[in-house]
């Protein structure tokens, strides 16, 4: 079966932004897919309430990539709140779509985000899952 990607997905699997990781990250997340195996690493600097700086590594497929390179995009300097927010389908509204069997790779996306605040929240000693609910996470 062939997928048509989007201009925007491609570019961003090629030219992922905010690849890498940050010491001292205030959150660190991690989530993964157990049908395909892909892992979605994600590592918040919070200043205030603010976004300062947002850093991923990706094992997996190119729409993983290219979704994990948008959502970091969406929430650089967003606050904490519009970051919880953000859904899988506006990462891919972003990204022009994506075929229906890549909708997934957009849920990790958006996993690893909710993932990365709730790690925050737990290192401020709040306790994340009234705010950000439970995801599932992959240890770390
Ligand atoms: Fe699993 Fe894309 S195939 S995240």
């Amino acid at each position: 079966m062939a997928f048509t990607y989007s201009e925007k997905v491609m570019d961003h699997f090629a030219n992922p932004r905010n690849v890498g990781e940050i010491e001292n990250a205030d959150g660190v997340g991690e989530v993964g897919n157990s049908k395909c195996g892909d892992i979605m690493k994600m590592y918040l600097k919070v200043d205030g309430n603010t976004i300062s700086d947002v850093k991923f590594k990706t094992f997996g497929c190119g729409a993983a990539i290219a979704t994990s390179s948008m959502a970091t995009e969406l929430i650089k300097g967003k606050t904490i709140d519009e970051a919880l927010k953000l859904t899988n389908k506006a990462v891919m509204e972003a990204l022009d779509g994506l075929p229906p069997v890549k909708v997934h790779c957009s849920v990790l996306a958006e996993e690893a985000i909710k993932s990365a605040v709730s790690d925050y929240y737990r290192k401020q000693g709040i306790d994340p899952e009234p705010i950000v609910g439970k995801i599932e996470e992959h240890e770390h």
